[in-house]
């Protein structure tokens, strides 16, 4: 890991880190803003961390967008977030070599949102940097639908079963969480796939986190000894 903010590069210890991007609301809410102003900047803030983290050499990037229980929020605001992932679709091919995976369910989201979310992982399928957009998604109930998908196949119920059918399939478990905004809690995000992330919490503003944020729980993901439930060999 070197230093130096403008070549700042990870290692093999790092490869998948995953984002609560929480405070947009009270960040709107401090400039008497409405709370969908806080969301727009909140995209472009995901926008400069996932570029920071693309070229620190970080494979894999998720970010938690809209949960199965943020349409409790009023409609406007659910609107506004819509509005936003469909901007960020027809955006997105402006990014040169970063594949979008979607997790959640699509099923309840209307069907030409659903259909530019298929094609859009369908023509980033071979690209190399990993974006999961965690879009109607909710830790319990991916879980749950990974093990009635087991038993609708005959297939006993086993950890590897659940982890292959999850909507995170195709990548490791994140090893950093970070979360912003300064509550300490996971929300319903990466249950199964969390055991052993290791979470960085901040009380930056999702829309005020930048590189230099980014950096400050990279270097505190490389202060932790990881364990794996196991000992390290300096520990033996
Ligand atoms: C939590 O902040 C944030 C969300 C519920 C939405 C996050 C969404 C984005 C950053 C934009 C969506 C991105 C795409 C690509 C569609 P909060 O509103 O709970 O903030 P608060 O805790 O300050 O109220």
């Amino acid at each position: 890991m070197k230093k130096t903010k403008k070549e700042f590069k990870v290692d093999e210890r790092l490869k998948h880190i995953a984002f609560i991007m929480d405070g947009n609301g009270r960040w709107a809410k401090k400039r008497m803003l409405p709370r969908s102003v806080g969301h727009s900047f909140g995209v472009k803030s995901m926008e400069k961390t996932l570029n920071s983290c693309f070229k620190m050499g970080i494979e894999a990037v998720t970010v938690y967008a809209f949960s199965t229980e943020n349409w409790t929020r009023p409609k406007q605001e659910v609107d506004s977030i819509i509005k936003l992932l469909r901007e960020y679709i027809v955006d997105a091919k402006k990014h040169e070599n970063v594949r979008y995976v979607f997790l959640g369910d699509k099923s309840i989201l209307d069907e030409d949102l659903r259909n530019e979310m298929l094609k859009l992982e369908q023509d980033t399928k071979c690209l190399k940097n990993l974006l999961n957009i965690a879009f109607n998604y909710g830790g319990r109930a991916e879980i749950v639908k990974a093990c009635n998908s087991l038993i609708e196949n005959g297939l006993p119920i086993t950890e590897e079963g659940i982890s292959k059918n999850l909507y995170t399939s195709h990548v490791q478990d994140p090893d950093l969480i970070v979360r912003t905004g300064g509550e300490y809690r996971l929300s319903n995000f990466l249950m199964w796939q969390s055991a052993y992330s290791e979470i960085y919490v901040t009380d930056v503003l999702w829309p005020d986190f930048n590189e230099e944020e980014l950096i400050k729980a990279i270097e505190s993901f490389y202060r932790r000894k990881r364990r794996f439930g196991g000992l390290n060999k300096d520990e033996e």
